[in-house]
């Protein structure tokens, strides 16, 4: 099952104070990729690995004058249409009740505005119904059955988002749940007993999702920014829990006199940290996009301190990557750990490149 191969997971094992010290002190160094798409300037749309067909879509609309946030959702649709992806939209995966709740969020640079919705049921395109939220009221965040009703309300098609295969994939997570779920006893708290954690290492939580951002920087100080992300949220997530994807300022932020960031991974950790602000933050200041990711992967890392969401070399157990985008074409991208990539489209074509990791393997 490709889909799930290629996203995160919850890692486990026993816990060492010392190593965790030794381990937060040694990040790997940046590598070549993200160097070379700090120097990149021009029109340019990045999105999360996963988004390769989003980034090609989103470039060909940008190039034909479309505003980049209707291109970005656009693009991220072809995504959520895609039964086969089982991290966003149709086929995403649901919360432990077997109910899909899509979170999603999207951000106009030129006007500063944003429009979200949280766990929405039975609509596939959690974007274009953020993107509506965005155009066609004057709030930023809509959830539940009001987001639904909101959604139907604009002819949005109701249908049953959970498909025959990501079915069979939360029956055999429900038949072997017991301590594998996310709720917390007095004991499993902070002091992680090695039962819980070996649980939880025995089965897959996913926390698929999709970001997409664009710039159409044909003149950098012209050049307008939008971005979008959009997810099914954490695997068997307890109803109702909503990741960081719908969060302004966590999952996806945009401030056009800089540029946009974006986030995949355990969402807990990145709306904690306000990753997407602090990353455009950094940016403003004058670090790199992979410089700033990076930055903020290792402030990810250093604020995570329940023992429970440490490895054995008190390293977090889980992945986050981080995704940015500033307004002249530059991008760049950074990962806790291996595993994340970014997909991106230049004038040169698309390509999916490893995000850099602050961890080696
Ligand atoms: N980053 C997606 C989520 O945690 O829901």
């Amino acid at each position: 099952m490709t889909h799930l191969d290629r996203r995160s997971f919850v890692l486990a094992a026993g816990a060492s104070a010392l190593a965790a010290a030794a381990a937060r002190s040694q990040p790997t160094a940046p590598g070549p990729a993200p160097a070379e798409g700090d120097a990149h300037r021009g029109p340019c749309v990045l999105a999360s690995g996963n988004g390769q067909r989003a980034v090609d879509k989103a470039f060909a609309m940008i190039r034909a004058g479309s505003d980049p946030v209707d291109a970005v959702v656009e693009g991220v649709a072809i995504v959520e249409d895609d039964p086969a992806d089982m991290s966003v939209g149709l086929g995403g995966l649901p919360n432990e009740e077997g109910v899909v709740q899509l979170d999603a969020s999207v951000m106009h640079g030129p006007t500063h505005k944003a429009g979200a919705v949280a766990a929405l049921e039975g609509v596939r395109n959690a974007a274009k119904v953020a993107l509506t939220v965005l155009k066609r009221t004057d709030h930023c965040l809509i959830v539940g059955a009001g987001a639904k009703r909101f959604a139907l309300s604009y002819g949005f098609v109701e249908e049953n988002l959970l498909t025959p295969e990501a079915r069979e994939v939360w029956l055999r997570w429900r038949a072997n749940r017991s301590t594998q779920d996310d709720w917390l006893n007095d004991d499993e708290m902070d002091f992680a007993p090695e039962r819980q954690r070996q649980a939880r290492a025995s089965i897959e939580f996913t926390y698929g999702t999709i970001h997409c951002a664009g710039t159409n920087a044909a003149d950098g100080a012209a050049a307008n920014v939008s971005a979008v992300t959009t997810t099914s949220g954490l695997s068997w997530k307890i109803p109702g829990r909503v990741g960081d994807s719908p969060i302004i300022g966590a999952g996806m932020y945009v401030d056009n006199d800089v540029g946009a960031a974006g986030a995949t991974g355990r969402g807990e950790a990145v709306i904690v940290n306000c990753g997407g602000f602090a990353i455009v933050e950094l940016m403003r200041s004058g670090m790199t996009p992979s410089q700033a990711c990076l930055a903020v992967a290792r402030r990810i890392a250093d604020r995570t301190r329940e023992k429970r969401l440490l490895d054995a070399s008190g390293r977090p157990n889980f992945n986050v990557s981080l995704y940015a985008l500033r307004k002249d074409g530059a991008y760049g991208g950074a990962s806790l750990h291996p595993g994340g990539s970014l997909a991106v489209c230049t004038a040169h074509g698309s390509r999916v490149i490893p995000c850099t990791p602050l961890f080696s393997a």
